[in-house]
């Protein structure tokens, strides 16, 4: 079991009749109808020939990568006993980069101070270090020195911290009986958001570089705006903002995505577990069903930020919830400014959010609602991207069309506008305007019929061919009397991938097919043995492409090696050739983390993976079950090495020996 702080999501809270993804997948079954590489156009080529990071620096493009294959050993299953560490392929090497609590180099006197890790986290210390439970993470490259193009070794490493342990941050094994302080709370939010850190290539390998002027956290107490059409609305308003406009914080940043103009996108995932309010409250005011349908509850997760803080009591502030759940837009190159939350993206429990550039410079987003039976979404922008302006596309999150996604039997798909007054966004559904439609994005979605999927989590987009792929983690927790449905308990997750019709981002049709159900080969049970060709694999969460065309996969279960998991092992990190559909496991993790966040180098010979979470389940004494990574496999943090007190999340990063690309 995961602990209660990072919730499985298993349990639909999703009432509507609309058909599931597994209803369709029964009358897909067997057919292959789908269209595959009808596009053929590279995306970066599209793109009038420069790279989406050349265009975040103004600078023009490295040459077309090429296309060094797929030729590492795969590594063992991390199966009980499980190892405590990090395993790569012979000639690779794999080290940690930076851990909570590590100084991320902000000027100032903290630039290199370490948090004590046997000691509470405080707010003031949080701010000058790197975050909790690391998620999704992405690579902005400098310019490169002298002769135009991008660097390889030297750039932002920008990375989502997801969620805490309270008890991991407040130091006490038994948080759930303690008095609530604001302290920690404020630590708690200051552990949360994003963190910026200048990574840079010294001596041949990759530091932190301290300090540097563009160190920066943002956290559940930032300053943030509200754009786009559900800003100001009535919803959104507080007694602290009665403009709607103003927001503290951003939380449960889970995933991400970058845009073409080079910003950093955050996605507000479990936003609701940090509310809660008394029983007495509650008695006197019942849930409403919109705070139902985002899963609002009394006790949240159990953070019980709302006896210290009244903005988190969803009944002292019943609209704050409404102000999270939104796709957050931050400039890493500039510190000072202000992270806006994009309401035009809809809100949702979103989990990234990835561009794909059409060949004439329309831009659409494609993202998921993490949970079990919600929904699959696409934006796209009413704008064309401007590549010759960064500064033009500012706000082009602020406008656009918004869709949700309808998977149909014969291996066509739709994606349905959610536009007021369209397909019964209309008042007598409870929808008066564009912002309505919007913060109750879901009751939309169930509105005009959109396919319940489960759990939409990653979405990665191939470098030339456009074609895209959602990983499907699980929906272990319902049950289906439907006889004909190929998994009717899908533990183990799969992932799927469509085509937009006529390789247009904007098109209303695509084709899809499921390019694999995930399993383990040996269970008795066949409908769980996946259609895996090579390591077997279950949950499968991150998903990223590098340029070369590798897709990468990581997975989020439980984190240990029983049950379902004997056979599969702990959390992995595997590389699949699109192609061939084979995949092999590059990366094997510490006990009871969660592998997520990956990226490279533009030349791909540097990767970073976020491991989080590591040790998760404790009890007894923060190390009972982890002790990575100050101990173990690796050895102590190359950044901090104040003892083995608390496992920690980390970025680990992972070099060829041979100096050569990652997964050749
Ligand atoms: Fe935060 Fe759905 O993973
Ligand atoms: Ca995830
Ligand atoms: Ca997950």
């Amino acid at each position: 079991m995961s602990s209660q702080f990072h919730p499985d999501n298993t349990e639909s809270i999703n009432p509507s009749s609309n058909e599931t993804i597994r209803d369709v997948i029964a009358e897909f079954n067997g057919r292959r109808n789908f269209m595959k590489g009808s596009i053929g156009t590279a995306v970066l080529a599209s793109m009038g020939g420069f790279s989406l990071e050349a265009l975040a620096a103004g600078y023009v493009p490295s040459p077309s990568p090429t296309n060094g294959g797929i030729g590492f050993t795969g590594v063992p299953a991390n199966v009980a006993p499980m190892t405590d560490g990090i395993t790569v392929p012979a000639g690779y090497t794999a080290k940690v980069f930076i851990a909570w609590g590590d100084a991320i180099g902000k000027t100032g006197p903290h630039a290199n101070t370490h948090w004590d890790p046997s000691t509470a986290m405080t707010a003031e210390r949080q701010l000058t270090t790197w975050g909790a439970h690391n998620d999704g993470m992405h690579f902005f490259p400098f310019p490169a020195a002298g002769a135009g193009g991008i660097a390889n070794d030297r750039g932002l490493l920008v990375s989502n911290h997801e969620y805490v342990d309270p008890g991991l941050v407040c130091n006490t094994l038994t948080y759930a009986t303690d008095v609530i302080t604001k302290p920690m709370v404020d630590a708690q939010l200051a552990a949360h958001g994003v963190s910026v850190i200048e990574a840079r290539k010294i001596g041949g390998e990759f530091k932190v570089q301290r300090p540097s002027a563009f160190a920066r956290r943002v956290t559940g107490a930032t300053p943030c705006k509200l754009s786009g059409p559900a800003a100001g609305h009535a919803m959104v308003k507080t007694a602290a903002d009665p403009t709607g406009t103003n927001v503290l914080g951003t939380l449960n940043n889970c995933a991400h995505g970058y845009t073409p103009w080079g910003t950093y996108l955050t996605c507000e995932e479990n936003f609701n577990g940090y509310f809660g309010t008394t029983a007495a409250k509650l008695a006197a005011q019942p849930l409403t069903a919109h705070e139902r349908r985002y899963g609002m509850s009394q006790a949240g997760f159990g953070y019980r930020w709302h006896e210290a803080d009244a903005r988190f009591d969803f009944r002292d502030n019943p609209n704050e919830a409404n102000r999270h759940g939104w796709i957050v837009e931050i400039d890493p190159w500039n510190p000072n400014s202000v992270p806006v939350k994009r309401t035009a993206l809809g809100r949702f429990k979103h989990e990234s959010a990835i561009a794909a550039v059409g060949s004439d410079n329309s831009v659409a987003f494609y993202m998921g609602d993490d949970e079990a039976n919600d929904y699959v979404y696409k934006f796209v922008c009413a704008n064309k991207l401007n590549t010759k302006n960064r500064a033009a596309n500012r706000d082009m999150l602020d406008h656009g069309t918004l869709y949700v996604a309808k998977f149909n039997a014969d291996g066509t798909g739709q994606w349905l506008p959610l536009v007021f007054g369209q397909n019964g966004l209309t008042p007598a559904n409870g929808f008066n305007n564009q912002g309505d439609v919007l913060i109750m994005c879901r009751q939309a979605g169930d509105v005009v019929g959109a396919t319940k999927m489960d759990r939409p989590e990653w979405v990665a987009v191939h470098p030339t061919t456009r074609e895209v792929y959602f990983t499907l983690t699980n929906n272990s927790g319902r049950s289906t009397t439907d006889a004909a449905n190929p998994r009717p308990q899908n533990v183990y997750g799969h992932i799927i991938r469509f085509n937009e019709n006529g390789g247009d981002v904007r098109a209303t049709g695509f084709q899809w097919e499921i390019f694999v159900e995930c399993g383990d080969k040996l269970s008795a049970n066949p409908q769980r043995q996946g259609n895996i060709i090579g390591d077997d694999l279950g949950s499968p969460d991150g998903l990223w492409f590098d340029s070369d065309g590798r897709l990468w996969i990581q997975t989020d279960q439980a984190g240990d090696a029983t049950g379902n998991y004997a056979n599969i092992g702990g959390n992995a990190m595997f590389c699949a050739d699109p192609a061939t559909r084979q995949i092999t496991r590059f990366l094997t993790s510490p006990i009871r983390c969660e592998v997520t966040g990956v990226v490279t180098t533009p030349d791909n010979k540097t990767m970073f993976v976020n491991i989080q979470h590591p040790g998760e389940g404790w009890s007894g004494s923060f190390t009972s079950r982890s002790t990575w990574p100050d101990s173990g496999f690796n050895g102590p943090t190359t950044q901090s090495a104040n003892g083995v007190a608390k496992p920690r999340s980390a970025t680990v990063v992972i070099t060829k020996d041979d100096g050569g690309v990652i997964g050749t």
